[in-house]
């Protein structure tokens, strides 16, 4: 049984100023006015300071909290954690907690020995890939926080109270604004290069170009901000993925209108399991899909109770609801299907026949179990994760440069000009034949390489002979 989602996350609470504007809190403003103007410049002009909510409703910690320090006669913590915010932002807390983001740390922790450590360093980590996915914070014996894990605002961070990522990776601090939340910046200082090149898609599609052009007609400082009311003039990162429309409820939890995986060697379309608890997960739909009621494991390990699946179909619906604020439907239903169809065209002519010959070289023990230690595991890597993640952004996300050039185009040379040489000076004449003929010129897409006779187009591009005949 398929439902709509979101979940049922309690709606917001009613604020309730008796919980906050505690008398010492004033006395951090009046010393931190003179040793650090800035910051506090910024929480006096912040919805906060209007609101009458100072420094120590938010850093104020408990004795026992293990990152607690004593500060000029408080008890406080450096770190407000999501769970802090949460007290009074019950809402956003809960839907930040169960979604992909909160598992940035968590679902890569396996793999950033190979990734990081392994090709540079715990030095790179702590400034690279923990700035953007969040460290495991370590708190020392007297409650300071060790330079290797803290600082960064990493979207999964694993705070010291185990609540994971960090408010401020988007609501830059101390003004925690949500207008400056609604700015592509927000999300593209994190979405850039190869892991997510979201950043360039979306300077080179059309909507990016029409931000730019119009910036001063997205009333981003609007209190509500609802797509066709409060604006009109361009979609951004915050409208498709997480924004109020008509009929589809705005949510901090930014993966539920994702239909595909996008990065990964090949594409699946994925339901979204939604727990007994809030807490979710997606689940490839090339497994039957979980049955309301039964137990299913967490990404943690642990089982939780389904509560709830959203299929792949139904999480496309809402996208494209999004869309129709602005487009007629015909249009939007079709380029989703020039969308669909350039994955498919990514995952069967190179995603599957590069992975299926990478499993045949492991298995034939042609290649070390180590993964990044011969070339054509870089090639591999390089053709899945930096050129088929573009591809695949660049086509979701309407940037015909980054779909072909930035993407499909590198994708393919890497393939035919590095990948399968590679493989044939690795595997020798023989098994590289059988290898190429099983996965790739029995396909129909790659039957061109049986017939090299036929008339060479590239010459009439000025290599070789010079002629436009
Ligand atoms: C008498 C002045 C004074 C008062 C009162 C004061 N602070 Fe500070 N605070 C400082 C100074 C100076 C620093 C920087 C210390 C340093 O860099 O070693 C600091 C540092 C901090 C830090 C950073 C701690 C870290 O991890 O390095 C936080 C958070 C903080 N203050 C919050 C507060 C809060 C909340 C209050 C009110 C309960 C408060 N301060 C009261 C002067 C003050
Ligand atoms: C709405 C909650 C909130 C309020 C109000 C607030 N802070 Fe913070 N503060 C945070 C968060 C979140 C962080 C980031 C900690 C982290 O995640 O690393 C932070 C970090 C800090 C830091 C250390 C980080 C740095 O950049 O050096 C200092 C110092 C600090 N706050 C001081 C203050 C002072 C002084 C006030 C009052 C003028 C104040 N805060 C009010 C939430 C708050
Ligand atoms: C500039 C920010 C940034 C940095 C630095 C960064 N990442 Fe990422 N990473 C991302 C984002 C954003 C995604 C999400 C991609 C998506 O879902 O489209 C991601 C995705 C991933 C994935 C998942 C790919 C998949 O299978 O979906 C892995 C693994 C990963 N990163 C590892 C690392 C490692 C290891 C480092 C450091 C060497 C690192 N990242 C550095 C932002 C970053
Ligand atoms: C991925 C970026 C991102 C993260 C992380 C994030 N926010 Fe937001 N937040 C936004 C955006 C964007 C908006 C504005 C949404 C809109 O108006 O459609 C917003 C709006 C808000 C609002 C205003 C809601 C309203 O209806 O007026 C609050 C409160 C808020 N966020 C709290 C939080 C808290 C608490 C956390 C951490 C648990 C958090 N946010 C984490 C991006 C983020
Ligand atoms: C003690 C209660 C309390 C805590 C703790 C708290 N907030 Fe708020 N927050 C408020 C109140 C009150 C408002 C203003 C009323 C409103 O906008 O609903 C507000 C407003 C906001 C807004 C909207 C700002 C705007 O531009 O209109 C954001 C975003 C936000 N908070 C984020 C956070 C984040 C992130 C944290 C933790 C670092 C946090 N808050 C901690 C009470 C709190
Ligand atoms: C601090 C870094 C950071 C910021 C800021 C950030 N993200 Fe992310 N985002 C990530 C990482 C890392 C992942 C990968 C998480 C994972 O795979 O578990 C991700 C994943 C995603 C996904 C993929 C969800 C899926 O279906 O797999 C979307 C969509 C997304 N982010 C949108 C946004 C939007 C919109 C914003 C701004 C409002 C934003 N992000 C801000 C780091 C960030
Ligand atoms: C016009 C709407 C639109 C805008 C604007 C937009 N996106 Fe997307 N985004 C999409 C669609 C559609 C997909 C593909 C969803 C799917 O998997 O079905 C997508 C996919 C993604 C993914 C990969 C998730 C996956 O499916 O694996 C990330 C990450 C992402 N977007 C982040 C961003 C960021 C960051 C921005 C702003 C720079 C942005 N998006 C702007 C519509 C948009
Ligand atoms: C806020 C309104 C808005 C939203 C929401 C929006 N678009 Fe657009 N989109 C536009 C405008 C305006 C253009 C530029 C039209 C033009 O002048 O060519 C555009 C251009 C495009 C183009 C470039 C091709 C062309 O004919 O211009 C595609 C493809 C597209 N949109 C698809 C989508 C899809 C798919 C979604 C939802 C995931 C979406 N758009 C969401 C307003 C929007």
């Amino acid at each position: 049984m398929f439902v709509l989602i979101p979940p049922a996350v309690a709606e917001k609470v009613k604020l309730d100023p008796s919980n906050w504007g505690l008398e010492e809190g004033k006395e951090c403003v009046s010393c931190h006015k003179k040793s650090s103007a800035a910051l506090t410049h910024e929480w006096q002009n912040s919805a906060h300071a209007e609101a009458g909510v100072n420094c120590l409703d938010c850093h104020l910690a408990d004795q026992v909290d293990n990152d607690a320090i004593e500060h000029e006669g408080a008890i406080i913590a450096t770190i407000v954690s999501p769970k802090d915010c949460g007290r009074c932002h019950v809402k956003e807390f809960k839907e930040t907690e169960g979604s992909v983001h909160a598992k940035a740390l968590s679902m890569i922790k396996n793999r950033l020995p190979a990734l990081a450590d392994n090709l540079s360093g715990k030095e790179m980590v702590a400034a690279g890939c923990a700035q953007c996915h969040g460290s495991e914070v370590v708190v020392r014996g007297d409650g300071t926080l060790t330079p290797e894990t803290w600082p960064n605002t990493g979207i999964g961070r694993i705070n010291p109270d185990g609540s994971l990522g960090s408010c401020s990776a988007c609501h830059g601090r101390h003004s925690f604004s949500k207008a400056q939340a609604r700015d592509p910046s927000a999300c593209t200082w994190c979405h850039t290069g190869s892991d997510s090149p979201d950043d360039e898609v979306y300077a080179s599609s059309k909507h990016g170009m029409l931000y730019e052009a119009n910036r001063s007609k997205m009333n981003l400082d609007s209190d509500q901000w609802v797509l066709g009311k409060d604006y009109s003039a361009a979609p951004t990162c915050v409208t498709c993925h997480m924004g109020t429309t008509p009929g589809v409820k705005g949510s901090h939890d930014v993966g539920m209108r994702d239909a595909w995986s996008l990065n990964r060697p090949v594409s699946e379309q994925q339901y979204l399991v939604i727990f007994d608890d809030g807490d979710r997960r997606e689940l490839p739909d090339s497994q039957p899909a979980p049955r309301r009621g039964s137990e299913l494991s967490k990404l943690d390990g642990s089982m939780g109770k389904v509560k709830a699946v959203a299929s792949p179909k139904r999480r496309r619906q809402i996208m494209t609801k999004v869309c129709l604020e602005c487009h007629g439907k015909n249009f939007v239903n079709s380029y989703m299907k020039q969308f669909d169809n350039l994955v498919k065209l990514y995952n069967d002519k190179f995603g599957k026949p590069a992975q299926a010959i990478m499993s045949a070289l492991y298995e034939k023990q042609l290649l070390t179990p180590a993964p990044f230690d011969e070339p054509i595991e870089f090639s591999f890597w390089r053709l899945w994760h930096d050129e088929g993640t573009a591809a695949r952004h660049g086509a979701a996300m309407m940037s015909p440069n980054y779909a072909s050039w930035e993407g499909m185009h590198k994708v393919a040379q890497n393939f035919y000009g590095e990948f399968l040489p590679q493989l044939r000076q690795l595997a020798g004449e023989e098994t590289a034949n059988e290898l190429i003929e099983m996965h790739v010129t029995s396909q129909d897409q790659h039957s061109w390489l049986n017939n090299p006779g036929k008339p060479n187009p590239i010459l009439g591009y000025g290599i070789g002979k010079e002629s436009h005949e």
